[in-house]
């Protein structure tokens, strides 16, 4: 019988504010690494990772990725695609972007460097 990825280690699961799940298996200057779960609709919010590069992996189902732009204070969005199993996708530093689950079977695995830890970020995605 196949395990919901989140259950293996079920008492370090974080209930983010915007709804989804998340687990942080590395966290320090150099480099952290999460796994999160989703459910269809669920969305990260527009934001950028400072100074961070992220690269994303969709361990299974299928997200929508916006990337934005500021143009004169108004976000404006410059790029969206889905990106699905088996994919990756990835952001600059101060890049904008958005991920929003399609279905509830999203799981997605995120790499920073350096960690966000020591950028004073408190975003999970
Ligand atoms: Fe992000």
């Amino acid at each position: 019988m196949k395990r919901p990825l989140l259950s293996i280690i079920p008492n370090q699961t974080v209930n983010h504010p915007f709804g989804y799940q998340y687990i942080q298996l590395i966290c320090n200057r150099w480099l952290e690494i999460l796994i999160l779960a989703w459910k269809a609709g669920i969305g990260s919010r527009p934001h950028n990772h400072h100074l961070s590069i992220n690269f994303t992996h969709v361990l299974s189902g299928q997200l929508l990725e916006r990337k934005y732009c500021l143009s004169r204070g108004q976000l404006m969005v410059v790029s969206e695609k889905v990106i699905h199993q088996g994919q990756w996708t990835w952001t600059s530093p101060n890049e904008i972007h958005e991920l929003v689950s399609l279905d509830d079977a999203a799981r997605t695995l995120h790499f920073y460097f350096p960690g966000r830890l020591s950028l004073n970020s408190k975003q999970a995605s």
